[in-house]
């Protein structure tokens, strides 16, 4: 049975692990160390998927601003990892799922992601462009997309969505 709650601090070499494997380099692991460092963390938006206590995957849900005339905060999902041996058995979606009701559940209304749009089309990521916002990041336009968590939390929001330096580091 797969458990998917917020990240415990002994847990933390552990999700290290997961992560280097996954991406099979340290940098994305070093990210979330840096993010947990960071004002833009989130306790209760970093969740580990168990099973039978051991750490199979993480998701990683951190505080962001669009820039407008105002500043809108949101969500950056990144990054998401399952380890090797237990992948394309539906967990990541679960992480997904799980910590997108997580973040409606805590009241946020925007979700950003950079990644491929074959995988996250399927929990109602759009190319973020289509309605006016733009990363910081140097990537492929169809790579930056974005979630409503509250209906037309999009309406009249245009602008970039500035990404904090340590993810220009991955
Ligand atoms: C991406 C990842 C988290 C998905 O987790 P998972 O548990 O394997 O995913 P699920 O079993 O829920 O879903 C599998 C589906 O995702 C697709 N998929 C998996 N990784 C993908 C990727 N990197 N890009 C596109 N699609 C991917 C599979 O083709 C499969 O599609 P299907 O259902 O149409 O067959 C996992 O593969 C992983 O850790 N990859 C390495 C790290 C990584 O690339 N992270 C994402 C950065 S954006």
């Amino acid at each position: 049975m797969l458990n998917i709650t917020a990240e415990t601090d002994n847990q933390r070499a552990k999700i290290h692990q997961v992560i280097t494997d996954a991406f099979g380099q340290t940098q994305e692991a070093e990210l979330v160390d840096k993010i947990r460092n960071s004002p833009n963390f989130i306790p209760e938006l970093s969740l580990v998927a168990l099973e039978n206590g051991d750490v199979l995957g993480h998701i990683l849900f951190s505080r962001i601003v669009i820039e407008t005339p105002k500043k809108i905060p949101a969500l950056a999902l990144a990054p998401i990892a399952v380890t090797p041996m237990h992948q394309r058995q539906g967990i990541g979606s679960q992480l997904v799922q799980v910590g997108l009701s997580r973040c409606r559940e805590l009241n946020h209304s925007i979700v950003v992601v950079v990644g491929d749009p074959r995988y996250y089309r399927r929990f109602g990521f759009q190319k973020a462009s289509q309605f006016g916002l733009h990363s910081s990041l140097p990537i492929p336009d169809e790579a930056f997309m974005v979630l409503e968590l509250k209906p037309s939390a999009l309406i009249n929001i245009n602008g970039n969505v500035c990404y904090p330096a340590y993810f220009n580091e991955v």
